[in-house]
């Protein structure tokens, strides 16, 4: 930790949880807590709850959870201390300048050296592209009909012909070989010693939304194999989280994005006057892409290459999008191969009319679907029809999968009717699976996943009620001890709220968890105070589960200790666990009296 406790306790009891978050995603009011659709997971009913009390967020579906610290970490992918900046500015909260030495600074930010690196790197190219040993470079790319302005703005450059030219520029600069191994942009071999990934190549920097050189590609000029040579991935650089222009689409004010293919898709499309095209780029589109697209725009128009890849791409990336709650359109580009193309055999006007004309994803999904039948034969016309009637399941909602039978009923002159009648049966054999997908209960639960993680959930379940109903701390007092909680995580958790209890008689869980560095302990520590119940209980029921979950957790661990004292043949320690055991049944009448 490099700031003082208090300083990060103040900056966290600033922000609260309910508002941070809600500026990130729509939270709703459900009860005493808010409630959304995971950020972290796809899915269609909200399990994400955050609680204003606790000043924790958990999700009952994937687990993830934590304070508002880990929040800005798992959502933003931050370091500890870029979350705590960025927090302390919107609380208006000065941070105190840290002196550190040299060594220090760079051991501490290693991210931040990377950045430097590749900022450099990016000057360099950049520098050799107008030079004179960049001139073919710049012609290839005025072939390609980039204007200076385009260049400057993508920040192109140029990767010379010598091996090292780029390493022993940035030894000059003061890097270590440590260092620009780790970067991607220098191979270190035993053998070989050090030289450039990139050789005589057209360059294009990959920048973050904050406008910061995270990585490059390179394409060769001309013919060549590869085509385009990537930054490997790097502690900066996460393929599945980058998409290219992004830094420039997000401040675009439009309510959608273009969604292409490649480096030079995106940069003619912005040169043509369409701020808002972005590239996942060597990578097929992932959630995690789909999520960060949906934090601006509710749209995204697909204007992936017309080939078969293209087409396949497209049918891939249309649920990705939908699971993120974006609408997703297909613009067809046909007779050009992709957006670069079309702009420049067509021009811009045209383009714009492709986008206005772009094709609702199912309609889409459809046409490709009936591509493998051939219409004039009614036995493949039928198994056409009922592959139609599957796919509009994936509309939940009855009125939208009416619409839908309706809209294709009208298209391929089939009896309305009869599809939906045929929709309606297929849907028939999906709703046990669907049901089959509920909450375990307790019993099931034991069953499914083994005694021990029972245990453990039990005591959970303990801590959750601990920190949520203050009156049980008192009811638990003498009963129940750090002690008893078996696995180290949840002994130190326990400790700290047994410590608090007794210090304050409250307990502040969001600033627990700030106890544990990792995120991976951040996220479990957050658990043990976000575990439900799963049935939904009266008040005699939640007591009675109640009694049993600290009868569970306290017999497991006297039988522990039992196993230990005979271990140790201690016919001393043996009596008095013995004792404490037989008075299991009293303890648990007078949690549940009555
Ligand atoms: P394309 O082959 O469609 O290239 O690859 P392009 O974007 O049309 O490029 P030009 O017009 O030929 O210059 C699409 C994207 O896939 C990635 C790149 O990000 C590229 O922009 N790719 C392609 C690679 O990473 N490596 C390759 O060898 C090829
Ligand atoms: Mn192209």
């Amino acid at each position: 930790m490099y700031y003082p406790e208090e300083l990060v306790e103040e900056i966290r009891s600033k922000s609260d949880i309910v508002s941070v978050i809600g500026s990130y995603i729509k939270l709703q009011k459900k009860g005493a807590n808010y409630m959304a659709c995971c950020p972290f997971h796809n899915e269609k009913t909200p399990s994400f709850s955050v609680s204003q009390q606790k000043q924790m967020y958990h999700c009952f579906g994937c687990g993830a959870g934590g304070n508002v610290f880990t929040f800005l970490m798992q959502y933003e992918n931050y370091s500890f201390l870029e979350a705590l900046r960025t927090l302390a500015e919107r609380a208006g909260v000065s941070l105190p300048e840290i002196e550190y030495s040299e060594e220090a600074k760079r051991a501490s930010d290693f991210k931040g050296r990377l950045l430097a690196v590749n900022k450099d790197a990016a000057k360099y190219y950049f520098y050799q592209l107008k030079s004179e040993r960049g001139k073919a470079a710049m012609d290839y790319l005025k072939k390609r009909s980039l204007s200076d302005e385009t260049i400057q703005k993508f920040g192109l450059g140029y990767s010379t012909k010598y091996a090292d030219d780029l390493y022993k520029y940035l030894k000059r600069l003061g890097y270590d070989d440590e260092l620009l191994g780790q970067s991607g942009l220098i191979t270190m071999e035993e053998a070989k010693g050090a030289y450039d990934k990139f050789w005589n190549r057209v360059m294009f920097p990959i920048m973050d939304v904050n406008n910061k050189v995270i990585a490059f590609g390179g394409r060769v000029m001309g013919q060549g194999s590869p085509k385009y040579l990537n930054s490997p991935e790097t502690p900066i650089f996460e393929k599945s989280r980058n998409l290219y222009g992004l830094n420039l689409a997000r401040g675009s004010r439009k309510n959608s994005f273009l969604l292409c293919e490649g480096y030079m898709d995106v940069i003619s499309l912005h040169q043509a006057g369409f701020p808002n095209a972005v590239a996942s780029l060597g990578t097929s589109l992932t959630t995690q892409h789909a999520r960060i697209m949906a934090r601006y725009v509710k749209e995204v128009l697909i204007t992936y290459d017309s080939d078969a890849a293209g087409v396949k791409a497209a049918l891939r990336a249309i649920p990705i999008l939908k699971d993120a709650g974006i609408t997703a359109k297909i613009v067809d580009m046909k007779p050009y191969k992709d957006p670069d193309e079309f702009i420049k055999a067509l021009g811009a006007e045209e383009y714009q009319k492709r986008l206005d004309g772009a094709k609702n994803s199912f309609f889409f999904e459809i046409e490709v679907l009936e591509r493998n039948y051939d219409l004039n034969d009614p036995e493949q016309k039928t198994r056409f029809y009922n592959e139609m009637a599957k796919q509009l399941l994936q509309f939940p909602e009855e009125l939208e999968r009416g619409n839908y039978t309706e809209a294709l009923a009208e298209k391929y002159k089939i009896n309305y009717g009869s599809l939906r009648k045929l929709v309606n049966r297929y849907g028939a054999q999906l709703e046990p699976i669907q049901a089959a997908q509920t909450v375990l209960r307790d019993k099931e639960y034991k069953k499914k996943k083994g005694p021990e993680e029972w245990l453990l959930r039990s005591q959970r379940l303990l801590l959750t009620r601990l920190v949520e109903e203050p009156e049980t701390f008192g009811r638990v007092k003498g009963i129940i001890s750090p002690q008893d909680f078996t696995e180290g995580l949840y002994q130190s958790v326990a400790e700290m709220v047994f410590e608090e209890y007794e210090k304050s008689g409250a307990v502040n869980p969001a600033k627990i968890i700030n106890c544990f560095e990792g995120k991976e302990q951040q996220v479990e520590a957050a658990e043990l105070f976000s575990t439900q119940i799963l049935a939904p209980m009266d008040e005699a029921q939640r007591r009675r589960e109640f009694a049993d979950t600290v009868v569970r957790v306290k017999q497991s661990s006297l039988d522990a200790q039992y196993k230990k004292a005979v271990e140790q043949d201690d016919i001393n320690a043996m009596n008095i666990i013995m004792e404490k055991q037989k008075g299991l049944g009293k303890l648990h009448s007078s949690l549940n009296p009555g």
